[in-house]
């Protein structure tokens, strides 16, 4: 099956912290790629903007080794990349002086092409940025930005933040980015949830027992210590990643895919969140092993109390969810990188077989990556004679089988979220008062642990993470689905 590429309006896109790590890994290979399927026009400027005293040559060698480097190795041999590497150009710029503005204005004054700008720096330079924008007659009501999380570490500071942007440009203006909406297979959440009859009857407490949610890397905190160790788990994945996971799977169905509509439901689920039980909550940090160093070593710190792994149980006050539990589960330096979502569906009430009771259940696991897919475990009749004896069969669909080579391949989160900037559509971007919504749940956790002195329990490198966490689900008689690709 082929994918369609319906190409995108011609548009600058200028990229502060255009020679960061998020530009170089993510953000000009995935335009490169774009260029090459044919989506992004070819009159369209990309300006990177930063500190460095890069002219165009230099910056175009530098995007050349990103490309090399992160591009996936595509169309880099027959001149393809030298046309894209045209359509870049350099202004040093100082967010916080006067050096480079002028020049910026100057390049993209009088262009009438979709104008963006993306914010790929540390949030305490969003402020200066947008005035400098302003001041220099950029920030036109046609513009867009795109902001990168951490937005804010707490509701205070996300507040602060939605004021400060506010100034100068409307909500409808600000694209802030969470990787996880990008992905083609959390979109397929909700092609899988609303594109289905079958699903939609039963997903509610009436037929759901409970639903699990895990993130687990294999990775650990690499060379990111400084800014995970003033984060954590909790801040980094919880707050963002898996509370969009939880409100896409959750949510009411939306009356239309628009962006006011889908982010006014997921909204309503993150308002009924239950405040979270401390006995519901466990927090974990790596030890050493011979892989690797633990957590505490990995940021230089001995004494660090942050957490690289978190489990717990969410429950949700609403009309659909009450008395379903949500177990959510994410940590670093686990035994595999593996994401997904398992709606575990409640025992018949009534079997006309010889069985023991609530052993036959279907589950329903949406795999996010890798081998992304969809399995329905059944259950049918063990072959053979002998009596009507039950087994569970997994009813296993890849999306890479099922789509062929080219539906296997699909863009890159971040290819498909630049390109929904450019079209303007924020229906894959958090608004203001979701950001804000998933800070005023999550503090009060935090703010508990502050306050208890409360220390995360060690767990190996390669495991599931602390025992507490198996414990946990235990004392509901439950257990986590296992932690493999
Ligand atoms: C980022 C977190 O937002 O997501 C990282 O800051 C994490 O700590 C990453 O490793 C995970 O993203 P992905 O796409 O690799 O699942």
């Amino acid at each position: 099956m082929v994918s369609r590429v319906i190409p995108v309006d011609p548009f600058d896109l200028v990229i502060f912290g255009g020679t960061g790590d998020l530009a170089r890994r993510k953000i000009l290979p995935g335009l490169f790629r774009r260029y090459c399927a044919g989506q992004m026009p070819p009159e369209s400027r990309i300006i990177g903007a930063a500190r460095s005293d890069f002219d165009d040559a230099d910056y175009q060698e530098f995007v050349a080794e990103a490309i090399r480097e992160f591009g996936g190795g595509r169309a880099c041999e027959d001149g393809t990349l030298e046309a894209f590497l045209e359509r870049l150009s350099y202004v040093p710029v100082d967010a916080r002086g006067e050096a480079g503005w002028t020049e910026l204005a100057a390049l993209i004054s009088g262009s009438t092409l979709v104008r963006a700008f993306y914010f790929s720096v540390g949030p305490s330079l969003f402020g200066d940025l947008a005035e400098r924008l302003h001041q220099h007659g950029m920030a036109d009501e046609h513009c867009r930005i795109v902001v990168e999380k951490p937005f804010g570490r707490d509701l205070k500071t996300a507040e602060a933040l939605n004021a400060t942007l506010a100034e100068h440009f409307d909500e409808s203006q600000i694209y802030r980015i969470d990787h996880y909406l990008g992905k083609e297979t959390v979109q397929n959440l909700m092609a899988v949830r609303f594109g289905n009859l079958l699903f939609e009857p039963l997903w509610n407490s009436q037929y759901v027992d409970h639903i699990q949610i895990t993130v687990a890397e294999s990775v650990g905190v690499g060379g990111r210590g400084e800014y995970y160790d003033k984060s954590g788990a909790m801040r980094d994945m919880v707050q963002n990643h898996l509370m969009q996971l939880l409100c896409l799977i959750a949510m009411e169905p939306p009356s239309k895919f628009d962006p006011g509509a889908v982010r006014d439901e997921k909204l309503k689920v993150i308002r009924a969140l239950d405040p979270v039980e401390p006995h519901h909550i466990v927090r974990g940090q790596y030890s050493a092993s011979d892989d690797g160093p633990g957590y505490r070593d990995a940021v230089g710190d001995p004494r660090s109390t942050t957490e690289s792994f978190v489990a717990m149980k969410v429950g949700i006050s609403n009309w659909r969810w009450a008395g379903t539990p949500f177990y959510l589960r994410t940590g670093k330096r686990m035994v595999d990188r593996c994401s997904e979502i398992t709606v575990v569906f409640k025992a018949r009430n009534h079997s006309i077989f010889d069985e023991v009771q609530g052993q036959h259940r279907n589950v329903l696991t949406i795999r996010l990556q890798p081998n992304e897919g969809i399995t329905l475990g059944v259950t049918i009749k063990e072959p053979g004679p002998g009596g009507m004896r039950l087994i569970d069969v997994p009813l296993d669909m890849s999306f890479a089988e099922a789509l062929g080579e080219d539906g296997g391949d699909p863009p890159d989160a971040y290819e498909r979220l630049i390109m929904d900037v450019i079209r303007g559509n924020q229906t894959l971007f958090m608004r203001g008062d979701e950001v804000e919504a998933a800070w005023a749940w999550t503090d009060p956790i935090i703010e508990g642990w502050n306050k208890r002195g409360d220390v995360p329990k060690p767990y190996d490198s390669a495991s599931t993470g602390p025992g507490d966490s198996d414990q946990m689900l235990a004392r509901d008689g439950r257990t986590w689905r296992p932690v493999s690709p």
